[in-house]
């Protein structure tokens, strides 16, 4: 994810484009530990719940192997199967970097992991959420042509001024989207699949709110960063994902959308169609986006 409020340049020892190195070397055993301990927790919970295209990705890459992977060796991989790769950067970039990299198949990650004692806590994604979160969905082309467009489109809703309403589609598409599958709901978001206990809630919980996807409506619904969500926005395909993003100018909508009030977070609006209607049992204090 991106930050904004940088107004300087990259930090010292970082590139222009604020990639570093990943320092593989400089992993300490426990470390790697944290990896294998977090990737057998989710592995054992992702079948059945995450969507294939997730597991297969996942399965490609063969990201196990021991502990934190190697970004030298997993773009080798990466590269062949679908024209992208990870660069490592100290932690949250400028938007503008941020969409620039994403724009260019290139996917940032953080290189740092959290402690052992913080397993399901984490205030900044680290590699585990960046690497095994996001990485395996970039092996689906659908997929990975969605990244690079929604970089595109980042640089574009800058320069509108509408960047607001635009992460809101990052947020409930690549951090917490769900799939309608012939078995069910499937997970595709990196949010999800990267936290044992919002892998459970997305799908099982009765408390949020599971409303088929549309563009517009996404736009206009603010999200909470600190807590599971209380709507989840449920795309019938990938590929649908992609086409109604790419073969929509949204301009005349980030038009409409600067007029139009934001939809709480938890509400139905008229037009929703509603998956699960929510009993909002489980609503946190946070503030929303
Ligand atoms: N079609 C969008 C635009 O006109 C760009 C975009 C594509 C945004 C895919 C997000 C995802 O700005
Ligand atoms: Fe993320």
């Amino acid at each position: 994810m991106s930050a904004d409020g940088f107004a300087h340049g990259p930090p010292p020892g970082a590139r222009a484009n604020w990639t570093i190195d990943q320092a593989w070397d400089a992993y300490g055993a426990a470390e790697h530990q944290v990896w294998i301990t977090l990737y057998e927790r989710q592995v054992a919970l992702l079948s059945g719940r995450a969507c294939d295209a997730f597991l297969h990705g996942l399965d490609a890459l063969d990201l196990h192997r021991g502990g934190i992977p190697d970004f030298t060796r997993v773009n080798e991989d990466l590269r062949r199967l679908a024209g992208w790769t990870v660069v490592a950067v100290p932690g949250l970039v400028p938007d503008e970097v941020f969409f620039e990299h994403l724009a260019n198949r290139r996917f940032p990650a953080g290189r740092f992991i959290r402690p052992f004692d913080q397993l399901d806590y984490l205030q900044e994604p680290d590699v585990f959420h960046d690497v095994f979160g996001h990485v395996p969905m970039l092996t689906d082309p659908v997929f990975a042509d969605y990244m690079q467009a929604y970089g595109k489109g980042g640089l574009r809703a800058l320069r509108l001024g509408r960047l607001r309403n635009l992460a809101r589609l990052y947020w409930y598409t690549v951090e917490f989207g769900l799939l309608q599958t012939p078995a069910g709901l499937r997970i595709y978001g990196a949010g999800i699949v990267s936290s044992r206990a919002e892998s459970i809630f997305a799908l099982d919980d009765p408390s949020p709110n599971r409303l088929g996807f549309d563009l517009e409506r996404v736009m206009r619904t603010p999200y909470r960063i600190d807590d599971f969500q209380q709507v989840y926005f449920v795309v019938p395909t990938l590929q649908t994902l992609l086409d109604v993003t790419t073969h929509t100018d949204f301009a005349p909508l980030y038009a409409r959308l600067a007029e139009a009030p934001d939809i709480p977070i938890a509400e139905i609006a008229p037009g929703d169609c509603v998956l699960t209607r929510g009993a909002q049992a489980y609503a946190s204090g946070g503030a929303a986006q």
